[in-house]
């Protein structure tokens, strides 16, 4: 258990509280009783959270937030005499990379320089930011002044959206300087963890770039794949979905689709960066993920004059039912659309922007629509066959793209056949949901 130190009036004071990291981990440690204060300088969101709503999707976060509000377990604070007040010093900041995708450490160490006087040698220090190599060794040299300071490294590796319920189920890797910052920060995450992996720092610094570059090189693979298909007139999704039947081997191939946020590719440049920009893996997957938006205009402009056509992309966040849009390749493929001349519409079901049209809207607009997000919802979406749809996923119903019958992967094996999507009358708009024919068919089967 967390022994209560009278002098502070936090158990956890959060460094970027507000963000996507900070704030579902402050969620957390207050739903298990502790008194966590979320200190950021964002007073837009601050307000909003202080109001007990969450500022972007983190499913299941919101009533939680609400409770610990309410019994005063969670403050916001813009204050940075806060930070002193606190047993633990959890940061969670942005860890950027620059033009030349070389990580920011002077940012990073600089901004410690600027908090240095709300530090104190009693505190734990935690870093849960991404970061560079040997960073938290910089940090204790920094510190240093012949003081021992307790600093210990705890990554983050939870998916953005799933928060609060990953903090309860994934492991907990915890590194530290000394034996007090890593027995100190084991026994606080293990409040929330169900277990505790203790490593070297090297190590565990090492354990977060290479989760973030493996699944960012998936990703590479399974779009160098649908590419392939694609020259090959084969579909990478029938392709993948047999390979996949009975083959465990080939049980990770992932779907492709644009690969983007801002961690994956930012993390792998990281880890270039540290071997001396040796990482030739790490490299190609940066060109073919960041290719994909670009093969696909170039597909399409062998069929069409693109200055002639309005082009909508569905889907803006950088992945499936989240409203985060940073780093997301839907902008670059709209860019790059523009560029040759087309009118380009954006739509997204959770991303919210005054210039974005509805998903209907987009439809009734647009001569090609391109699936740049699986968003659930779009799932079974109908779109009239006067309309080409360029869709990765699979996941919408119609257009000229032929979908797989009978092959289609798991996933999507609940959308119906094209005959049945067709045989639907369509609304005005021309789109018709699939939970809407679904009942439709049924109450015909009665
Ligand atoms: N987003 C993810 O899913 C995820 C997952 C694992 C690890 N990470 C890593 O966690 C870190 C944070 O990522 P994020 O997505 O939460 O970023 P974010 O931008 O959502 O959150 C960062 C927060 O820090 C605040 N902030 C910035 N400067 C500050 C300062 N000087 N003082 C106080 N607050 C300040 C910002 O206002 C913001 O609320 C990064 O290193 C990232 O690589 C992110």
């Amino acid at each position: 258990m967390l022994k209560k130190n009278l002098k502070n009036l936090f158990d956890v004071v959060i460094i970027g509280g507000l963000g996507h990291v900070g704030l579902p981990l402050g969620i957390a440690f207050a739903e298990k009783g502790l008194k966590v204060c979320l200190y950021d300088i964002n007073k837009d969101k601050g307000e909003i959270v202080k109001k007990g709503v969450m500022p972007f999707i983190e499913y299941g976060a919101e009533e939680i937030l609400r409770k610990v509000l309410q019994s005063g377990n969670l403050v916001v604070s813009y204050d940075v005499a806060d930070v002193s007040n606190s047993k633990y010093v959890i940061v969670t900041i942005g860890t950027p990379v620059d033009e030349h995708l070389t990580p920011r450490t002077r940012d990073f160490l600089g901004f410690f320089e600027n908090i240095r006087e709300n530090l104190n040698q009693e505190q734990t220090i935690i870093i849960r930011s991404t970061v560079y190599p040997n960073t938290c060794k910089q940090l204790l040299r920094l510190l240093g002044n012949g003081k021992q300071w307790h600093i210990a490294y705890c990554p983050e590796r939870i998916t953005e959206g799933y928060a609060i319920k990953e903090l309860k189920e994934l492991p907990q890797i915890v590194a530290g300087l000394s034996n007090q910052a890593i027995d100190n920060a084991a026994s606080l995450f293990s409040m929330i963890s169900p277990k505790i992996i203790k490593t070297s720092m090297g190590e565990a610094e090492l354990i977060k770039l290479f989760s973030n570059a493996l699944r960012y090189i998936q990703f590479a693979l399974a779009n160098q794949f649908y590419m392939i298909s694609q020259k090959f007139g084969a579909d990478y999704e029938r392709v993948r979905w047999a390979m996949k039947e009975g083959y465990d081997r080939a049980a990770n191939l992932p779907t492709a689709g644009f690969a983007a946020g801002p961690c994956l590719l930012k993390d792998t440049m990281q880890l270039s960066a540290f071997d001396s920009n040796n990482f030739l893996l790490g490299h190609a997957a940066m060109m073919i993920n960041e290719g994909l938006p670009n093969f696909i205009v170039e597909d399409l402009k062998r069929r069409h004059d693109l200055a002639d056509k309005k082009i909508g992309i569905l889907g803006m966040a950088f992945k499936a039912d989240v409203d985060d849009i940073r780093d997301s390749l839907s902008y670059k493929l709209g860019k790059i659309l523009r560029f040759n001349g087309a009118q380009v519409y954006y739509s997204d079901e959770f991303a919210k922007d005054s210039t974005f049209v509805s998903k209907e809207k987009l439809i009734q607009s647009c001569d090609i629509i391109i699936v740049a997000t699986p968003h659930s919802i779009y799932k079974g979406l109908v779109i009239p066959n006067n309309i080409e749809v360029i869709d990765i996923w699979g996941v919408v119903v119609g257009g000229k793209r032929e979908l797989p019958k009978g092959y289609v992967s798991s996933e999507y094996k609940t959308i119906p056949t094209f005959e049945d999507a067709y045989e639907e009358n369509f609304s005005p708009v021309g789109i018709v949901h699939h939970d809407a024919r679904v009942k439709k068919a049924n109450s015909r089967k009665k």
